[in-house]
């Protein structure tokens, strides 16, 4: 079983189709799971969130959760909680904020560093990194899991 994928990201419709690719992988019911969103601002991480919240069914607009911390979903696969702490700078904090009551959906969660005694338990991170123009994409799967979900993508690729 592969644990890590690797994709180069020639242009930010590669980003967006990478995620959509992720959304299909995962149960029709993704309650629980938690996928981390690495890399520097500017990486593309926000762009992989709208796209995979919009694969999920939402056709609005999709805010950026830097100031509100949490924007919350409700998806057909699922209530989906779309995390940014940037501006977070002490754990503690996050609890206060209700951090706990994200437990019934599908967190998404971008400077996981952050805060890295709540997002320890994830089961996908995607990394990010600027490469010329484009973004190198690397997914590793963390829990069981997402270690099965990370080897459906690589299997997937093969076929094409
Ligand atoms: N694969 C890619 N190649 C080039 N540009 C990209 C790619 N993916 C996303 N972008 C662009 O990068 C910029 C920053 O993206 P954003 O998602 O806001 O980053 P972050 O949330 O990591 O700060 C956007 O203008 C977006 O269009
Ligand atoms: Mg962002």
């Amino acid at each position: 079983m592969k644990r890590h994928f690797e994709r180069f990201l020639a242009d930010e419709s590669a980003t967006m189709a990478l995620a959509r690719q992720v959304y299909a992988a995962l149960p029709g019911d993704f309650s629980g799971w938690t996928v981390l969103l690495t890399g520097e601002l500017g990486a593309g991480k926000s762009t992989f969130a709208r796209a995979l919240i919009q694969a999920a069914g939402h056709s609005g607009v999709v805010p950026s959760p830097t100031y509100t911390l949490v924007e919350p979903y409700e998806l057909r696969s699922g209530k989906l909680y779309h995390v940014d702490l940037y501006r977070i700078s002490d754990e503690e904090e996050l609890r206060y904020l209700g951090w706990n009551e994200l437990d019934d959906g599908f967190r998404m969660v971008e400077w996981p560093d952050r805060a890295p005694g709540l997002t320890a338990d994830a089961d996908l991170v995607l990394q990010l990194v600027v490469e010329g123009n484009g973004r190198n994409a690397s997914i590793r799967g963390l829990s069981d899991r997402g270690a099965a979900l990370v080897d459906s993508l690589v299997q997937g690729d093969f076929k094409d």
